[in-house]
């Protein structure tokens, strides 16, 4: 059996002001008409032997309910965090669960926030990663890096075809390091997307991260149930130390493979990756909603009900919202961050 586990606690900081702690990028329909986490779903919903469970920060379950039944999808479970403690606890408590009934299913992790433009060529290479992790390896897809990105794991991956074994896994390196890894040409970025047995990702946690895994379990063995939700319990998901399954696990294994693949993978983390996914007119202007340019060259501009006219500007991004407006130039868009850290620290 294989079941999708879909991650969707993230905030999306660096798509601010569209992206907002109450209202996360996954939640937003910004590459097509169905929200990331709907096209999260509908990607592999042909393969999977079960419907998702989802694991996403309490405050957010309105929206995840919702847009999940809008796509015509009833979960397995929702479980809920009551904190975030980042991605190897919350695929951890989806691991317990989905081992209740004495099961080891295959799990496939899936962050709720990327773009796939090629599904079918994503879809057969799950298929073709799952005989690797039937046999306990805990397998990443590996995208051939385009840039010395900071933002990401590097895996070095053994030689030969296919599923690969991994000689080292670097969690989000130094630009020197990035730089020199992108040069050799041996390097693939890990995507965040993983396939292994339930009980193979458990086993390795166990081994690395004891703490974590017994404070999962109380998490869940305490949980609340309802019809629509698993809640975890607050007290002692509070207590598990917080950490990515890229540090706490797949750094430290001995198990890991990667399988590089080729989907046109973007993890839109800013505006220039969505610029990237967008669609452009012959200028390399993206425009969503409504909006009017003239002589205007690589702009993005994002309406929100208002209209937003731009005059020959390039290089451009302006994203418009009912409280904020961003107007930045297109090689400064990563330090959108420093904004929401500035506006958090004013309170
Ligand atoms: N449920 C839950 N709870 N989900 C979470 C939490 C949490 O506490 N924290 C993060 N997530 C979800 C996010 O919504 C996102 O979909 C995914 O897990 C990955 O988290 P990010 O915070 O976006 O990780 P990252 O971008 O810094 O790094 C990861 O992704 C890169 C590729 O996009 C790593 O796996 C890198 O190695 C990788 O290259
Ligand atoms: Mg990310």
């Amino acid at each position: 059996a294989m079941i999708p586990v879909i991650l969707s606690g993230g905030s999306g900081t660096r798509l601010w002001p569209l992206s907002r702690e109450a209202y996360p990028k996954q939640f937003l329909a910004l590459a097509g008409d169905d929200t990331m986490l709907q096209a999260t779903w509908r990607r592999v919903e042909a393969i999977a032997s079960r419907p998702p469970i989802v694991v996403a920060n309490e405050e957010h379950r309105f929206m995840v309910a919702e847009q999940l039944r809008e796509a015509g999808c009833k979960p397995t479970s929702i479980v809920l965090e009551p904190v975030g403690r980042n991605t190897a606890p919350a695929i951890a408590v989806a691991a317990l669960a989905a081992m209740r009934d004495g099961a080891d299913p295959l799990l496939l992790v899936l962050p709720s926030d990327h773009v796939i433009p090629d599904g079918e060529a994503f879809r057969s290479a799950v298929e073709q990663a799952r005989r690797a992790a039937d046999a306990g390896r805990l397998v990443t897809f590996g995208i051939v890096p385009t840039g010395p990105e900071t933002g990401y794991g590097y895996i070095r991956a053994a030689a030969g075809e296919g599923v690969r074994a991994v000689e080292r896994f670097v969690e989000k390196p130094t630009a020197a390091l990035a730089q020199e890894y992108v040069a050799s040409g041996d390097y693939f970025w890990n995507s965040g997307m993983f396939l292994f047995r339930a009980g193979a990702y458990l086993a390795e946690l166990e081994r690395h991260c004891p703490a974590m895994l017994a404070a999962c379990r109380n998490a869940l063995a305490m949980a609340r149930r309802d019809d629509d939700f698993v809640r975890l319990d607050r007290h002692s998901f509070t207590q598990c130390p917080a950490d990515s399954i890229d540090y706490a696990v797949m750094e430290k294994t001995a198990d890991a493979a990667v399988l590089p693949i080729a989907v046109g993978w973007n993890d839109v983390g800013s505006w220039s990756a969505l610029w990237q996914v967008a669609q452009q007119d012959g200028d390399g202007n993206a425009h969503h909603g409504d909006v009017i340019a003239r002589d205007c060259r690589n702009t993005l501009a994002w309406g929100n009900g208002r209209l937003v006219a731009l005059l020959g500007l390039k290089d451009v991004v302006v994203v418009d919202t009912t409280d904020a407006v961003l107007v930045a130039h297109k090689d400064h868009v990563q330090d959108v961050k420093s904004i929401v850290t500035a506006l958090k620290a004013q309170g």
